[in-house]
């Protein structure tokens, strides 16, 4: 047999990029860049045009001129909240793959009108989450069960912005939620990626500032969960305006614990005995890199595609559930006092 067989080219996927001129859409360009032709952009902000020259590809200011005149296999989507649904569902309905931001959708309505479109055209969604693709984070997923039966976890993720929200995330009609929707989206995933969906959630809304609260946008969520059959109970705290950045996840089980930052997994005894550790340093660009990858590798893999789906609806079916609660509060406690 020849050594010297020859390789099938695999045509690089051709890109859209869509809110390329953002605060996620430029992390994303040069690593999308790697890995796929960018053919074009849309985004109406005014520092887009120039941005599109510098990186050599045609921008559109409105979606619709960029179906028509650019042929892509997939659409990469980084808008604000109230614009993923409207753009997404454009572009499965044109027959392209989407891979965007999160949240995969806001309601379930959406999340389902999303996924019976990508099923028609036979394409794939997948949102873009993170942690997913951090190792440390793999770490614990793949040892979760040394830890036994887990019956306990305290997750939480802050920010520590010294100034109330701005731009669209300040506005309810652009944000379509507060911090459980824009930061709380990634915990509720890595959630969902180690158990099932919980049985019952009770939430508190918390507000750091007034006009955040007049807009019914909360600064601060805590939520307590509670599982089906296990009796696992775990309790999340999210904010914005906390005293440090930080994000630490601690799992109890009956035979260990298994505690996770970002840079580092350990697995414990019972009694605290440092059993394993994982730590790993990498620049973030390095997770955006294998996940965007990952994505476009996996365009025509529908068992994959079906997993990633099941995923996301579980995780919007939680958090619209908890809105849903949280907003019929708001509303009585507005009529007793009207
Ligand atoms: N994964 C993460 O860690 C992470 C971090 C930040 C933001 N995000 C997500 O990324 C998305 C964008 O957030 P951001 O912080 O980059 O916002 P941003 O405001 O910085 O960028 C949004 C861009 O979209 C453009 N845009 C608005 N409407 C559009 C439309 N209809 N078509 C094309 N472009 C449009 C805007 O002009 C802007 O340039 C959100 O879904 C957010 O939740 C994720």
């Amino acid at each position: 047999m020849s050594g010297n067989r020859s390789k099938k080219a695999v045509p690089r996927p051709r890109v859209l990029v869509v809110g390329f001129a953002g605060h996620q859409g430029k992390e994303y360009l040069p690593v999308v860049r790697e890995n796929a032709d960018v053919v074009g952009g849309v985004d109406p902000a005014p520092a887009a045009s120039s941005l599109a020259d510098a990186w050599e590809f045609p921008h559109y200011t409105l979606l619709g001129e960029a179906l028509a005149r650019t042929e892509f296999d997939v659409a990469v989507v980084t808008v604000p909240h109230s614009e993923h649904f409207p753009v997404c569902s454009e572009i499965l309905a044109h027959g392209r793959h989407v891979i965007k931001e999160k949240p995969f959708a806001v309601t379930e309505q959406e999340a389902r009108q999303l996924i019976h479109l990508a099923q028609q055209a036979d394409r794939s969604i997948f949102t873009l989450l993170q942690r997913n693709f951090n190792p440390v984070f793999r770490f614990a997923r793949e040892n979760l069960t040394r830890i036994g039966q887990p019956y306990w976890f305290s997750y939480d993720y802050h920010l520590n912005l010294a100034h109330p929200t701005t731009g669209w995330r300040a506005s309810r009609k652009h944000a379509m939620g507060g911090v459980l929707l824009d930061m709380g989206y990634h915990l509720i995933d890595v959630l969902s990626g180690m158990f099932p969906e919980p049985s019952q959630v009770h939430s508190a809304f918390v507000h750091h500032y007034q006009e955040m609260r007049d807009r019914r946008l909360e600064d601060l969520v805590s939520l307590m969960s509670s599982y089906p059959a296990t009796g696992l109970k775990g309790s999340l705290r999210i904010s914005r305006h906390h005293y440090e950045k930080a994000e630490h996840l601690c799992v109890l089980g009956t035979e260990g614990a298994l505690n996770v930052t970002p840079g580092v997994a350990v697995l414990h005894s019972i009694g605290g005995l440092p059993l394993e550790s994982f730590t790993w340093d990498g620049p973030k660009s390095d997770i955006a890199r294998s996940m965007i990858a990952h994505y476009l590798g996996h365009l025509d893999d529908l068992r994959y595609r079906q997993d990633h789906l099941q995923r996301q609806l579980r995780s919007v079916h939680t958090i619209e559930g908890i809105y849903r609660d949280r907003l019929r509060e708001y509303d009585e406690i507005a009529d007793r006092c009207a």
